[in-house]
């Protein structure tokens, strides 16, 4: 029997597996989970196979009802047959399907319409009634991020939600789950937050960067802070650099409208990238829980050193791949994707040289990059360490040393490598570089629980550890907003940098690097 299936049936509830007593904790309270854009494709390929598995694991309390809001006419029974196929690929016997479906509920309407709002406050009082659900409520805004303020507004006007004064954990709660991204810049962001923050206290916002339901990101964590190996050099005495790496092989695929707005600065590094690097280079939190590691995580985005005016050029790259081949498959220029101006100048790659200046990095660079139509799929972080002091064996026999490096791969072949120097069995000294390798799924030979399973529990255990704080978002795009501002000014009015389909991005990131006497490593 593996861990999952021991846990799906005991009577507790599992929750965020980096705390340690969160195994033993006891069930969430029922509530009804409202979804917001219920026939979109997140809540279709996401929310709704992850909330049908949190069912089948009995994770989900038995009275909990989903109930889906969005434009499309469709009846209860409607939205159930959609649901349906959503839920196919997660494996549902039809009894699991039956109980499933049965908690199913869907009201339609726009969301600018304050009677369709009315509509779902009487149904929402109808099931809760029915279901025997004490009135907790969570509203998912899985919608374009141009609906979130309506859909804040609205929820307050009918009052939908409870403003939680004191404790999150109070009956009836309400919380409001939030999908990235979270504004467009720092103006926006802020505007956003205060809107929430007239509906709901700080401590029922949920954010979510989905990265941070991954069991490898969380990992780093775990792996930096529950060893005694790792922490001793893990700053600028032994480390040389740090380098992260997001790439992609897909191209912009059907999501031009919202790529165009928001190009890889937005879509990847204001979120995924930074939460990376704060993961890796914050100091230990005092404990394991929502203010304690997002404090940590908050004055890592302080100590980000901005880059603005002349740093621009020297530290940030910004590239736009053209026609080229993925895995020997012709693929077309970003300029040519459906839905894309011919003269657009969005980035689809970016490469920064980053300082967290604090007493742990001082000095040290991180080096970071993210692009589409890379020739690899791959995300991970190289720590790259400093040479041994003093050399004892001579330049030949050293030929095949390359830098000590401990790799977390958090996808594909998740994973953590160290690599280091070992003797090549010949006659003398011969050195070659080699990897102790641990492999995720070999070493557990469990699935995964997918991100927004772990993302959708803590939420409903009120768990917001693995969610992005307010002040974080802010420093977040603090610190990009000077960038892209930079990138649009007139001064650099040459627009980014080409780099063909299937190479690791443009020429001009790799003299970012090299200019410092490294390189990236082969991802
Ligand atoms: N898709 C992903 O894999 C993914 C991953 C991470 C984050 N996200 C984020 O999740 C959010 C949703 O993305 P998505 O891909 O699911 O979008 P989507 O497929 O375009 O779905 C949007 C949903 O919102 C509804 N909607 C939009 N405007 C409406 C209005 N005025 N009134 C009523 N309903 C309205 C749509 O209803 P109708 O279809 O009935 O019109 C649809 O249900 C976005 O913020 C995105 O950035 C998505």
């Amino acid at each position: 029997m593996n861990a999952r299936a021991v846990l799906a049936t005991a009577p507790e509830i599992r929750a965020n597996p980096l705390r340690e007593e969160s195994v033993t904790l006891k069930a969430a309270d029922p509530c009804t989970f409202v979804v917001f854009g219920a026939s979109g494709d997140l809540t279709h390929r996401k929310l709704i196979p992850a909330l049908f598995r949190l069912s089948k694991q009995k994770l989900l309390h038995p009275q909990t009802a989903i109930v889906g809001f969005a434009r499309r006419e469709w009846t209860n029974e409607q939205f159930r047959e959609e649901m349906k196929h959503a839920v196919e690929s997660a494996g549902a016997s039809p009894s699991e399907w039956e109980r499933f479906a049965g908690a199913l509920f869907y009201q339609s309407g726009v969301f600018e319409d304050h009677a369709a709002f009315r509509a779902l406050g009487q149904l929402l009082s109808k099931v809760e009634e029915e279901r025997g659900v004490p009135g907790n409520r969570i509203f998912h805004f899985a919608t374009p991020p141009s609906e979130y303020a309506t859909l804040v507004r609205n929820i307050g006007a009918a009052g939908l939600a409870r403003r939680a004064l004191r404790d999150d954990h109070a009956v009836p709660w309400s919380r409001v789950i939030i999908e990235k991204p979270f504004g467009r810049d720092l103006q926006s962001a802020r505007e956003l937050n205060a809107l929430v923050h007239t509906v709901f206290a700080e401590r029922q916002v949920y954010r979510i960067d989905h990265y941070l339901g991954k069991e490898t990101v969380q990992n780093i964590l775990v792996m930096r802070f529950s060893n005694g190996i790792f922490e001793p050099i893990w700053n600028r005495q032994y480390v040389d650099h740090v380098q992260i790496t997001v790439a992609e092989t897909i191209g912009v695929e059907e999501r031009a409208g919202y790529y165009e707005q928001a190009g890889a600065m937005r879509d990847i590094v204001q979120n995924h990238l930074l939460q990376l690097l704060a993961l890796v280079s914050m100091e230990p939190p005092a404990a394991f829980d929502d203010k304690a590691v997002r404090d940590e995580k908050v004055k890592v985005m302080r100590a980000l050193r901005r880059i603005a005016g002349e740093d621009l050029s020297m530290n940030a790259v910004r590239g736009q791949y053209t026609r080229g081949f993925i895995e020997g498959t012709p693929v077309p220029g970003y300029r040519e994707e459906p839905g894309v101006a011919a003269d657009s100048r969005t980035d689809t790659y970016v490469a920064l040289k980053l300082w967290v200046d604090n007493w742990r990095w001082e000095g040290i660079p991180f080096y970071v990059r993210t692009g589409k139509r890379l020739p690899k799929q791959s995300t991970e972080i190289a720590i790259q360490f400093r040479a041994a002091p003093h050399q004892l064996f001579s330049r030949d026999a050293l030929a095949g040393l390359e830098p000590n490096a401990l790799v977390l791969r958090i996808q594909p072949d998740e994973g953590i490598s160290l690599r280091f120097g070992a003797k090549v069995p010949v006659q003398g000294i011969r050195i070659r570089a080699v990897n102790m390798d641990f492999d995720y799924g070999a070493s557990f030979m469990v699935d995964a629980p997918d991100a927004y399973e772990t993302l959708i529990l803590d939420a409903l255990r009120g768990d917001a550890t693995l969610f992005t704080r307010h002040d974080e978002v802010d420093q977040q795009w603090a610190f990009v907003d000077p960038i892209i501002k930079g990138w649009a000014s007139s001064d650099s009015a040459e627009g980014p940098a080409l780099y063909e389909a299937g190479t690791w991005g443009p020429t001009e990131a790799d003299a970012l690097i090299e200019r410092d006497g490294r390189k990236w490593r082969k991802a």
